[in-house]
C-alpha cells in the first residue's frame, strides 16, 4: 500500500488525530474520538466527536473532519487517521464509512492499537456502499 505523502507520515497524521481528540465534547458517553484527514496538497483537517443532550444529534469525529475539509481544502482527501483512548482500534462507524466513501473510496484509513499502526482502504471497510450513480461518475 503506497503512502500518499512525502512530507506527512502515518505517525504524523495519528498525532494530529490525538490532538483533535483533546477537543472532544463527549459528556454523555465519555468516549472521546479524534480524527485527521490528509489531502493531496499535504493539508490536514481535523475533527472530534461532538455530542448533544439529544443523543441522535451527535456528530462523529470523522464527519466533522470531512465537513471541514469540504469547506476549506484545495486538495482531495487521501488518508484519514482515527483514534480513541480505549487501547484498541477505533475504525469509523458504518455511517462514517458511507459518508467518507463519497469523497474517495481509495482513501487510506490509519488506525492504532496499543501502539501498533494498521492501514486499510475505505473500500476494504465498506465493500458495498450505497450509490445513486455508478462509481467513477460521482459529481465533482
Ligand atoms: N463516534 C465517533 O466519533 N466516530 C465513530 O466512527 C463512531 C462513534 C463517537 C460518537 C459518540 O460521541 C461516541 O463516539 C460514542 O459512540
Amino acid at each position: 500500500m503506497d503512502w500518499p505523502s512525502k512530507v506527512i507520515s502515518p505517525d504524523d497524521l495519528l498525532w494530529r488525530a490525538r490532538k483533535a481528540l483533546q477537543s472532544s465534547y463527549a459528556p454523555y458517553s465519555g468516549f472521546r474520538v479524534g480524527s485527521a484527514i490528509l489531502t493531496t496538497d499535504d493539508e490536514i483537517f481535523i475533527g472530534c466527536n461532538v455530542e448533544n443532550a439529544v443523543l441522535s444529534l451527535t456528530i462523529c469525529a470523522e464527519r466533522n473532519a470531512m465537513t471541514s475539509l469540504v469547506q476549506n481544502a484545495t486538495g482531495k482527501p487521501v488518508a484519514i487517521a482515527v483514534v480513541c483512548e480505549s487501547g484498541h482500534e477505533c475504525p469509523p462507524c458504518g455511517s462514517c464509512r458511507q459518508f467518507l466513501f463519497e469523497f474517495n473510496p481509495d482513501m487510506l484509513v490509519v488506525l492504532e492499537s496499543s501502539g501498533q499502526i494498521s492501514t486499510k482502504t475505505l473500500r476494504d471497510l465498506l465493500p458495498s456502499p450505497f450509490m445513486t450513480t455508478p462509481e467513477g461518475s460521482f459529481p465533482e
